[in-house]
């Protein structure tokens, strides 16, 4: 793997941010298309329960982002809330970390208008999501844009930490890129963002076919793919049709036996031993998929208990969205508003004083 894992050393040309704001933040989201899988769980969802408690965190459910493709409108407000229903159940704790929808803080837009005024055309046409879509199909404008609008959500409030998988380092990149063109090109402005990835690469792939990832978007019908609202039995029947290899030996070998690696890997993120380890301790793929099933469903039991909680009081998921949008809302206006003026725009001058 080439670049940068982690907080490195700053690129050649690149200042130090002076910004007084410059403490350590955490932005990072999800968009509400198809449905949560383990991969999203193991790779992010997990590690923002954890950081939340280390530090100031935002974590938003981009709606915005998720009809840069195309989308079901009848669809999209209830996988919004069931995203935000889940990520709640899953231990983000909104009384210790701001959780928001991003269309209800109106200044993603406000701020996404001027990073398209920064990002040349070629540099967005680069990205490998929207090479990979636009090859294959014809393509929303906004999936090109795209990228404009994740740099918003990460400079409005200042992130300098940004958790997200290796699929997206290159959006990340550009939003730092887009930051540095800003505050040279107009002033200090922007807190410069690091992309942080998972310390072990996780990268949970498909139980069908074990050399792709994990993905949230497959159709809802997968048996590659486990969803975390899965029940037991439906968990139960993907893990036993995981596909394997005519071996007998249970061997960890990522290279050779992709799927066995991938289901020890599994093994390993719920406990305390290695995939290798692991391995040593079963005589058959069938004890294996009996332990691998037990381990996700105790892993998903009370994540669902919480989520069937959470619906049956709607009140607590709405006022937790009021307030995280509002918190949102709060800290992203000075910035977007600094923005503005340093970006030349005539801030809205304030009402005369009435007469007395
Ligand atoms: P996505 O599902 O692509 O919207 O990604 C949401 C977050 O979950 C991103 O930070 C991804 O890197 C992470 N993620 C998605 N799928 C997987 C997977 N199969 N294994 C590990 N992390 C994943
Ligand atoms: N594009 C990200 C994904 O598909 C989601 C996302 C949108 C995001 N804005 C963000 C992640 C800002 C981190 C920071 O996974």
């Amino acid at each position: 793997m080439s670049g940068r894992l982690d907080a490195g050393p700053a690129k050649r040309g690149e200042t130090e941010n002076t910004l007084t704001t410059r403490k350590r933040r955490v932005f990072s989201g999800t968009a509400p298309s198809g449905r949560l899988t383990l991969g999203n769980l193991l790779g992010a969802v997990g590690r923002w329960t954890v950081l939340q408690y280390e530090t100031d965190c935002l974590f938003s459910v981009v709606d915005l982002h998720a009809v840069t493709t195309e989308h079901d409108p009848r669809e999209l407000a209830a996988r919004t809330r069931e995203f935000a229903t889940t990520l709640f159940a899953a231990g983000l704790n909104p009384d210790v970390c701001t959780v928001f929808v991003q269309g209800h803080v109106p200044e993603h837009l406000g701020l996404t208008w001027l990073m398209e005024c920064t990002a040349y055309d070629g540099e967005l046409r680069r990205m490998i999501q929207y090479r990979e879509k636009a090859r294959q199909e014809s393509v929303r404008v906004s999936l090109l844009t795209y990228p404009a609008l994740m740099a918003a959500d990460i400079l409005l409030y200042g992130a300098t930490e940004v958790p997200v998988g290796e699929d997206q380092r290159q959006h990340v990149e550009l939003a730092r890129d887009l930051a540095l063109r800003f505050n040279h090109r107009y002033g200090e402005t922007f807190v410069v963002p690091e992309v942080t990835l998972p310390r072990v690469a996780a990268r949970l792939s498909d139980l069908q076919e074990p050399t792709r990832k994990m993905s949230k978007s497959d159709p809802d019908d997968a048996v590659g793919v486990i969803r975390l609202l899965d029940p037991p039995e439906v968990v139960r029947r993907k893990v036993a049709r995981a596909v394997t290899d005519s071996e007998r030996e249970v061997r960890y070998d990522p290279g050779a036996r992709p799927g066995v690696a991938n289901l020890l890997d599994l093994l390993a993120a719920f406990g305390d031993d290695g995939p290798e380890a692991l391995a040593e301790r079963y005589a058959s793929y069938g004890e294996l998929k009996s332990d691998v099933t037990d381990a996700v469903v105790d892993a998903l039991r009370p994540i669902q208990e919480r989520y069937r909680d959470l619906v049956a009081d709607p009140g607590y998921v709405d006022t937790a969205l009021a307030v995280g949008a509002h918190h949102a809302s709060d800290l992203a206006a000075p910035v977007l508003a600094r923005a503005q003026r340093n970006f030349g725009l005539l801030p809205l001058p304030a009402p005369a004083p009435s007469p007395a």
